[in-house]
């Protein structure tokens, strides 16, 4: 699957975010290794801190169907002029399962562009192997 292919899986996905709160939509598509993508968007809750974002509800989809430590590269789209950035929950909620994994952040025209996780967003990220 293309960055382009997985991006737009991921922008299909903002007509399905609950947003009436923020009014502010986010797509997520999480590729796993096997090919198989797992899609999601944010779910925003009256007590406005149960909020789910699109990112946390795409790993949680995967995670719960036996998908843990084959993680590629993941998907987040907005329809903001700017890039849509994850947020530091899902920064570090993704940085349990896959710390090297590649993130695709996109914006209104479609446009994104490609970090990685470990580099670019959470730098000595506070992971599994911390703990040792
Ligand atoms: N949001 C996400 O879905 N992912 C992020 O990483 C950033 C924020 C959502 C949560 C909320 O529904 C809306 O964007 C505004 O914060």
């Amino acid at each position: 699957m293309t960055d382009r292919e997985l991006a737009d899986l991921a922008y299909e996905m903002l007509k399905r975010s609950y947003v009436p709160y923020s009014k502010f939509p986010v797509g997520a598509a999480l590729l796993c290794a096997d090919g198989t993508v797992f899609t999601g968007c944010n779910v925003e809750n009256a007590a406005y801190g149960s909020t789910i974002c699109a990112e946390r509800t795409a790993l949680l989809k995967a995670v719960s169907e036996g998908h843990r430590n084959d993680f590629v590269r993941i998907a987040v789209v907005g329809e903001s002029e700017d890039y849509c950035w994850p947020c530091g929950s899902c920064r570090q909620m993704l940085y349990e399962f896959a710390p090297k994994l590649e993130v695709l952040v996109g914006k209104a025209d479609r446009s994104f562009i490609k970090l990685r996780l470990d580099k670019d967003l959470l730098p000595h990220g506070f992971g599994p192997a911390s703990l040792n």
